[in-house]
């Protein structure tokens, strides 16, 4: 079978659910929920695109463990108190075309920012690095063990909770910078306990979640990890340090892994490395997700500058099984239909090139966050939008959900 005949076939996970085909549309932060930082009509809305796309599996955005650790204002929270009925609605959806319902689950660590909470527990009182930006950031405050554990519990919980509403399953978010990659990280973790130095003990706390997520959710429901191929840093995570803890996820029964690479202070998933690494122009990981598939007994999946179907096949013949997309789905949500229609069809990747890196990245995810609002309210898409308008957009929707988050949650300084 050609690489581009297996991409439209479907993919069956060590857990025993079963993806159509082997196109996934990767996590894309909304900052969009509802009342009380709940999944309402407008993601609804916008979840039903991707569910009618033509795509294998649809993971959400990152889904908050802790109403008071949030990676933006309008974030979705699941926690032990949150009411099931809207995520029962929402795993719903997801389903409703035959796709995989996946929810991503995350706590941000120091990415925080100061707006939005003042305060945000991370591996070791190291603060972001990121020039005039980095005033906008909350302070770092080394977690306690005590507090290591109820961050466990907090994932375990989400994902038990997921599962109620009818998920398949939870991608736990280790990449981009967030607490779990900032644990990994040699450069942010300076801890001397046994959550720090080597990298076993670094990456103790990411075993911990996937063990008892596993042990609490069973063999039936699927467990992906997202991963940084390397932090692109200079004293970050490397690629050989990545490639150990795929080997150690080997053990735990993990049914897929997605490669990425980066974080806020060295934004690779946008192309641009913080330590000037080349990447390739187009599937910016792919050759890193091929070495990783080579060791890995699980699926594995690569994200990042994919929007073409020749592109896409090509990482299926490198080894990879699955093909992650973000971007390109907030354009053209039906992008795989398309391209099973003209295989010549291209997807659109908006992405600021500006030199200032911090203010690319947040005009590119403004752009991009544009069209999913509009999806969200049922209005088409722009291929071509302006960059500062859609900044100008984005920092009023912000502050109305920073507003509202405020006046639901309060902010925690202790
Ligand atoms: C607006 C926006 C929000 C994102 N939110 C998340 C997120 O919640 N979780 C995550 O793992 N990655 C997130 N990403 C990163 C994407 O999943 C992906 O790794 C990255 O955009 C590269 O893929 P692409 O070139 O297909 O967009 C986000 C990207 C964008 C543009």
């Amino acid at each position: 079978m050609s690489a581009h005949q297996i991409l439209f076939t479907p993919l069956t996970l060590p857990c025993g659910k079963v993806l159509p085909n082997r196109i996934v549309k990767a996590a894309m932060e909304e900052n969009m929920s509802g009342a009380n930082l709940l999944p309402d009509h407008n993601l609804f809305s916008l979840y039903r695109y991707w569910a009618h796309g033509g795509l294998g599996a649809i993971i959400t955005g990152n889904v908050m463990v802790d109403k008071h650790a949030m990676t933006g204002p309008g974030g979705v929270v699941l926690d032990e108190n949150s009411p099931l009925a809207p995520f029962v609605e929402w795993s719903r959806v997801m389903s409703s075309g035959g796709s995989l319902a996946i929810m991503q689950i995350n706590h941000p660590g120091r990415q925080v920012f100061k707006s939005v909470n003042d305060y945000a527990l991370a591996p070791s009182a190291v603060n972001l690095q990121l020039g005039r930006y980095s005033k906008q950031f909350a302070q770092a405050r080394e977690a306690s063990c005590d507090q290591i554990y109820t961050i466990i519990r907090q994932f375990v919980t989400t994902a038990a909770r997921a599962k109620e509403a009818g998920f398949d399953g939870v991608q736990i978010h280790a990449a981009h910078g967030y607490l779990l990659s900032q644990f990994l990280s040699p450069r942010v973790n300076q801890r001397n306990d046994q959550w720090g130095g080597c990298l076993a003990n670094r990456a103790r706390l990411l075993i911990n979640i996937v063990s008892e997520v596993k042990a609490k959710c069973g063999n039936d429901f699927a467990l992906w990890v997202k991963l940084n191929a390397s932090d692109f840093q200079r004293d970050g995570m490397p690629p050989e340090e990545a490639r150990e803890v795929v080997a150690h996820l080997n053990k735990l029964g993990v049914d897929a892994v997605e490669v990425s690479g980066g974080s806020y202070e060295s934004p690779a998933m946008q192309g641009r490395t913080g330590d000037d690494a080349p990447l390739s122009k187009e599937a910016y990981f792919a050759d890193f997700a091929a070495q990783i598939a080579a060791i890995a007994e699980m699926p594995v999946m690569t994200t990042g500058g994919i929007s073409r179907l020749p592109v896409a096949t090509s990482i299926i013949e490198s080894g990879c099984s699955m093909v992650g997309m973000a971007s390109a789905l907030a354009t053209t949500p039906d992008l795989a239909k398309k391209w099973q229609e003209n295989p010549e069809y291209r997807g659109v990747i908006l992405r600021c090139n500006r030199k200032d890196r911090t203010l690319a990245s947040l005009i590119t995810m403004s752009m991009v966050r544009r069209q999913l609002r509009r999806l969200g309210n049922d209005l088409s898409t722009l291929r071509n939008p302006s960059e500062l308008w859609s900044l100008l957009l984005d920092t009023a929707h912000r502050a109305k959900m920073t507003r509202r988050y405020k006046s639901i949650v309060g902010s925690r300084n202790s």
